[in-house]
C-alpha cells in the first residue's frame, strides 16, 4: 500500500480548492445582509465553545476577493469551489425580502473574476448558512416548510448566475448539518437542544477528546438520531431534487451545467475482517451513514432497507410507536432518483467498526448504528488537530471502489479533502504535505487500477478559515491567514507549493 504512482492524471482533471460562504467571507451584518444560524449561533455560544470567536470577520473574503483570487492563480486551479450566502441575497430567505443589489453585485464580481481568470467556478448553494428568520419561524429544516423556500432561493441563483455556472452543488455534506445541527447540538442551529444540554456536551466532548488523543480509546458507537434529525434529512432530499428538477427542466438546455450534490463520506473498516459481525457492522454504518442520503439520490430513490430495519427495530425496544424514518411516497422515489449529474464526495478520514452490542453495557443506551473512531487495530494511524481526523490514505481508494459499484459508477467529484493543524502552527506544514501526497496517490490508484471514475479533486482549504464549532483553533488552509492582522494576509504554506505543483503539471510528485 505505500507503492507510489508517478502516472500522470487523466487529460482535463480538475484541479480545485475550496471554501464555504460563513467559514470565510465575514462581513456578516453589511449592506443589508440578513442574520443566518450561525450568525446567531456564534453569538450565543456558551462558555468555551468556539472559543467566544465567530465567523463575524473570518477571512474577510467579502472586502478581500482579488487576495483570493491570486492565490487561486498562483496555484493553478481550474476549478474553485465555494458557496453562496442564502442571506447576503434574500436577508430573511425569502424572495420577498431581496435580492439584494450588494450580494448580487458580489457574487457576480467573483464569478467573473474566476472565469476572466479561467477558472471555473463550482457553487454550493447550501452550506449550512441558512437565514435564522426561516428558522425561527418554522424550525428550518425540521419543516417541510423549507422545500419551497430552498427552490425558489436556487431557482433565483440558476437564473441570475447559471448562464456562467457549470458546477451547482445543491447541498454540502448534510449528514454533519442533520446529525450535529438537528441532533447533537454541536452545529447551528442546534435544534431542540437546551442551552443547557449543549454546555454539559460540549463538555463531555472536550473531555473525550482529550481521552482519544492520549489514549486513542475506542469510542462509542454512532448515537441513536432521535426523529428531528431523519426529519431534516427528509426536507433536505426533497428540496435537493426538486432543485434538480427545476434546473434539469427549466435551465440545462440553456446553460449546460451540472447539478449534483455533495456527501461526506468515511470509509468503514470492519474491526476484525474475519468476523463476520464486524464485516456487516461496517456496512450497516456506511449505509447510516452515507446511504441515508445515496441512496435515494443514487440508488433505489429510498432510504436503505438496513436502515428502515434497524431505526424501527429499536424505536420498538424503546417503545416509541411512531415511525422516526420518514417514507417517502412511490412518487416521490421516482423524483429522488438519479437527480444527481456527479457524486460530489468529501472525504478525511476512515472508521473501524465494530457492532453495536459490543456497547450495550456500556454508559449509552442502544444504538442505530455501528462505528468506533478508532481502536487497538489503528493504532499507528497518525493524528491530526481534528479529534475526528486520522490519517487513512487507503480509506480514500476503498471509499471510491465501493461507490462505484454501490452506485453504479457514478462520475465523482471530490470536492473536499484535506487535513489540520492547531492555531500556533506556521508554514512549514509537512503533515499536509505528506497528507496529500499519500490521498492523492491513492486517488490516483482509484483512477488507474480500479478504472472509478474521478474528474476532479477540490483540497480543502485555499486558506485557513473558521472551523465552525472549533473556531479557529484548527487550520485546514493551503494558506496561512493571520487573523490577527486587519488584512487577514494569506501566506502559502509548503503545501501551497506541493499542491501548485500537482495541480500544475497534473504529475503526481513525491
Ligand atoms: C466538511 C465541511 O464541509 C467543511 O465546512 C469543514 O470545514 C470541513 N469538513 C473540515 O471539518
Amino acid at each position: 500500500r505505500d507503492r507510489f504512482y508517478y502516472e500522470k492524471f487523466p487529460s482535463k482533471f480538475a484541479w480545485g480548492s475550496a471554501t464555504s460562504a460563513y467559514q470565510t467571507e465575514g462581513a456578516w451584518n453589511v449592506h443589508g445582509k440578513g442574520e443566518s444560524i450561525w450568525d446567531n449561533y456564534s453569538h450565543r455560544a456558551p462558555c468555551w465553545y468556539m472559543r467566544n470567536q465567530t465567523g463575524d470577520v473570518a477571512c474577510d473574503s467579502y472586502h478581500n476577493f482579488d487576495d483570493d483570487l491570486a492565490i487561486i492563480k498562483e496555484l493553478g486551479l481550474t476549478h474553485y469551489r465555494f458557496s453562496l450566502s442564502w442571506s447576503r441575497l434574500f436577508p430573511d430567505g425569502k424572495l420577498t425580502s431581496g435580492p439584494l443589489p450588494d450580494g448580487v453585485r458580489y457574487y457576480n464580481d467573483v464569478i467573473n473574476k474566476l472565469i476572466a481568470a479561467n477558472v471555473e467556478p463550482m457553487v454550493t448553494l447550501f452550506h449550512w448558512d441558512l437565514p435564522q428568520a426561516l428558522q425561527d419561524e418554522f424550525g428550518g429544516f425540521n419543516s417541510s416548510k423549507i422545500i419551497l423556500y430552498y427552490v425558489d432561493y436556487a431557482d433565483f441563483c440558476f437564473s441570475t448566475f447559471g448562464d456562467r455556472i457549470k458546477y451547482w452543488i445543491t447541498f454540502n455534506a448534510p449528514y454533519e448539518y442533520c446529525t450535529q445541527g438537528h441532533g447533537s447540538g454541536t452545529l447551528a442551529p442546534a435544534y431542540g437542544v437546551t442551552e443547557k444540554q449543549q454546555k454539559s456536551m460540549q463538555t463531555q466532548k472536550y473531555l473525550a477528546s482529550h481521552k482519544y488523543h492520549v489514549e486513542l480509546v475506542i469510542v462509542k458507537c454512532h448515537y441513536s438520531p432521535g426523529e428531528g434529525v431523519y426529519y431534516a434529512a427528509h426536507s433536505i432530499i426533497k428540496s435537493h431534487a426538486q432543485a434538480y428538477h427545476i434546473y434539469n427542466n427549466t435551465y440545462r438546455e440553456s446553460q449546460k451545467g451540472q447539478i449534483g450534490i455533495t456527501l461526506n463520506s468515511n470509509w468503514a473498516d470492519p474491526m476484525t475482517r474475519t468476523d463476520l459481525e464486524h464485516v456487516e457492522a461496517s456496512q450497516r454504518n456506511l449505509a447510516f451513514a452515507t446511504g441515508w442520503f445515496a441512496d435515494p439520490i443514487f440508488g433505489t430513490g429510498d432510504y436503505p432497507d438496513i436502515m428502515r430495519y434497524n431505526v424501527q427495530n429499536i424505536s420498538e425496544f424503546f417503545n416509541i410507536t411512531h415511525d422516526r424514518l420518514p417514507k417517502f411516497t412511490e412518487a416521490e422515489k421516482l423524483l429522488n432518483k438519479g437527480t444527481s449529474d456527479f457524486f460530489g464526495l468529501n472525504h478525511y478520514t476512515s472508521h473501524l467498526v465494530v457492532p453495536c452490542s459490543y456497547y450495550q453495557n456500556l454508559d449509552g443506551p442502544t444504538y442505530d448504528s455501528d462505528q468506533l473512531t478508532c481502536g487497538d487495530g489503528c493504532a499507528e494511524w497518525l493524528s491530526s488537530a481534528s479529534t475526528w481526523l486520522y490519517q487513512v490514505p487507503w480509506g480514500i481508494r476503498k471509499l471510491l471502489i465501493w461507490i462505484k459499484r454501490t452506485y453504479g459508477d457514478p462520475v465523482i467529484y471530490i470536492t473536499e479533502n484535506g487535513i489540520s493543524e492547531h492555531f500556533s502552527d506556521g508554514l512549514d506544514d509537512d503533515i499536509r504535505v505528506n497528507y496529500y501526497k499519500n490521498y492523492i496517490n491513492e486517488v490516483l490508484k482509484a483512477i488507474k487500477e480500479d478504472d472509478v471514475n474521478v474528474k476532479g479533486y477540490t483540497a480543502w482549504s485555499l486558506m485557513d478559515n473558521f472551523e465552525w464549532a472549533e473556531g479557529y483553533s484548527e487550520r485546514f488552509g493551503l494558506h496561512w491567514v493571520n487573523f490577527t492582522d486587519p488584512e487577514r494576509t494569506r501566506i502559502p504554506k509548503k503545501s501551497a507549493s506541493y499542491y501548485r505543483s500537482l495541480a500544475g503539471s497534473g504529475t503526481y510528485v513525491r
